[in-house]
């Protein structure tokens, strides 16, 4: 083996004697010179602990097949300084709890071990701060129940909305559905066929349905039409001149209807007010005419 390892080895066996001997005289001693020879243990500890490293890596550099016997001494080494730092960290320790405790503290060694001497206040303040920390936990619980509950109550509330969402798509897939029936409906009715003939002699064909008054068709079109009296037969200014053809499929005029046809403009034998003529089966393919103020319609204009 190298001079090194010799060497490194030496080192390690005084330093590891010096830390044994101070960790059998220590507990001999009290204060600062305790505090020193704690110290001096640490240190010579450490110093064997660097010695031990280097012999180990002088092991490293020898052959495979020499090393085994020094890989067993360097363990024993290892044990030796293991032992000695375990009852170091023991004494300093008891050390640290002597300097934060003072005389209320004694070593397990020497007894019981743990506080003596805390009066009765510090044993409440003790109490009273364990009383704290189990209000605190019950606080804790009852924040970790209320919060279960919370999260129980929000699935659930999340499961009424889905269903309402639900109800909702259904509800307007009917109506969707109405929409269709009623768009259906709507050309259903819109069968009959009635022909205005406007002032300057233009013809509109729409298809209406049964029911429709003339008034509401023509200004349903835009046609000029005025209607002033929206239809309640107190006016004559939805006057239409019927094609004669048609004239006596429209039920009779009401004494109302006669009264406002007798103040029309260019009033004639065929003349109705719109807003009172309903569209019917038998009034299918009817032409009115719009009379003009400054023309009397007469049948003849229907040729
Ligand atoms: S709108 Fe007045 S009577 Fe027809």
């Amino acid at each position: 083996m190298s001079d090194s390892f010799n060497t490194y080895e030496s080192d390690f066996q005084l330093a590891l004697q010096e830390a044994k001997t101070k960790i059998s005289q220590v507990e001999s001693v009290q204060g600062e010179q305790r505090q020193s020879y704690l110290k001096a243990i640490e240190a010579a500890t450490d110093e064997a602990l660097e010695a031990l490293d280097q012999m180990g890596i002088e092991v490293q550099n020898l052959p495979t097949t020499q090393r085994s016997s020094y890989n067993t001494k360097i363990r024993q080494y290892k044990s030796q300084i293991d032992e000695a730092k375990a009852k170091y960290k023991k004494l300093s320790d008891s050390q640290d709890r002597h300097e934060l405790f003072g005389s209320r503290y004694r070593d397990e060694d020497g007894g019981a071990g743990g506080l003596n001497g805390v009066s009765d206040s510090q044993r409440k303040q003790l109490l009273n701060n364990q009383s704290s920390l189990e209000r605190s936990s019950q606080r804790l619980q009852d924040s970790q129940r209320i919060a279960l509950e919370t999260e129980s109550i929000g699935g659930n509330i999340l499961n009424d909305l889905r269903s309402q969402r639900e109800q909702i798509g259904g509800a307007r897939n009917t109506l969707m559905q109405a929409d269709t029936y009623v768009d259906r409906s709507i050309q259903t009715l819109k069968k009959l066929h009635i022909t205005f003939i406007t002032k300057d002699g233009q013809q509109y064909t729409y298809e209406v349905a049964e029911g429709d008054n003339i008034l509401d068709i023509a200004q349903a079109h835009n046609l000029d039409m005025e209607g002033a009296c929206g239809g309640s037969c107190a006016c004559s200014t939805c006057h239409v001149i019927v094609d004669p053809e048609f004239y006596d499929e429209i039920p009779e005029p009401s004494d109302d209807e006669n009264d406002m046809l007798d103040l029309a403009f260019g009033l004639t034998e065929t003349s109705r007010l719109g807003c009172q003529v309903k569209m019917s089966k038998e009034l299918d393919g009817i032409r009115v005419a719009l009379p003009a103020m400054t023309r009397n319609l007469q049948n003849k204009d229907f040729n």
